[in-house]
């Protein structure tokens, strides 16, 4: 099993570079805001209180999340790996993380961390803000304070990982294409 953790903040895309990776390694993909969104699309009583926190940009509770993570592990048993994409978020999310995998005998294999400056974050949500019907790429404020929720509360995970070894960064700016050929061949190190 290998397992990864693709790493940046909001717009950084983790979501656009997800697609190609689980297509190319056959990994299962885990996006908690997507898992978010699909609660929320089908009005669970979850969904409608993750909905208010999210539409402020902010983080919603280590504990929903981890916990939709465990169901999801448990519901996979057969997946060569995972590949988590917005999650862990916190150093709590990181180390349930670690302790679920560990349950489970694997761990992660590595983090990609993708960089892009905080301009061009707000240029992309801002221009997918005009078709995705997404609420929090709307407004520049709340894109705002995604990042700064990412600042002040996610650039921990990437040293957590650090003390492990176990991060890279990649550079997320560039075309999709050139992007996905850096974390392909970082993957491949570790592979082979
Ligand atoms: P989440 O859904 O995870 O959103 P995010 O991290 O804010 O990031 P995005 O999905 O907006 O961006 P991305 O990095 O996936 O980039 P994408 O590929 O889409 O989280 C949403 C909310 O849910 C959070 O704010 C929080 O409230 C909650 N949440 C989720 N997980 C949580 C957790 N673990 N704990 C607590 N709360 C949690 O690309 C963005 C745009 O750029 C697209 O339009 C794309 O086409 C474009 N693009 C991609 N690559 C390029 C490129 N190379 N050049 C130009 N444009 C590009
Ligand atoms: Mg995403």
């Amino acid at each position: 099993m290998f397992n990864i953790i693709l790493f940046g903040p909001p717009g950084s895309g983790k979501g656009t570079q997800s697609e190609r990776l689980i297509a190319t390694y056959g990994l299962k993909h885990l996006s908690t805001g997507d898992l978010l969104r699909s609660e929320i699309a089908n009005r669970t009583a979850l969904g409608l209180e993750a909905k208010n926190i999210m539409d402020r940009g902010q983080l919603v509770p280590d504990e929903v999340v981890v916990g939709m993570i465990s169901t999801a592990l448990d519901n996979n048993p057969q997946a060569k790996g995972f590949l988590f994409d917005g999650f862990p978020r916190t150093v709590a999310q990181s180390e349930a993380l670690d302790k679920l995998l560990r349950l489970k005998n694997t761990e992660i294999g590595v983090v990609l961390a993708l960089e892009v400056s905080e301009e061009e974050l707000v240029h992309r949500l801002l221009n997918r803000g005009l078709t995705s019907g997404r609420s929090d790429d709307s407004h520049e404020p709340v894109i705002r304070a995604r990042i700064t929720e990412y600042r002040s509360k996610t650039t921990v995970v990437a040293e957590y990982y650090s003390q492990f070894n176990k991060v890279v960064k990649v550079r997320g700016e560039g075309t999709v294409d050139e992007i996905f050929t850096s974390l392909c061949n970082e993957i491949n190190k570790r592979l082979s």
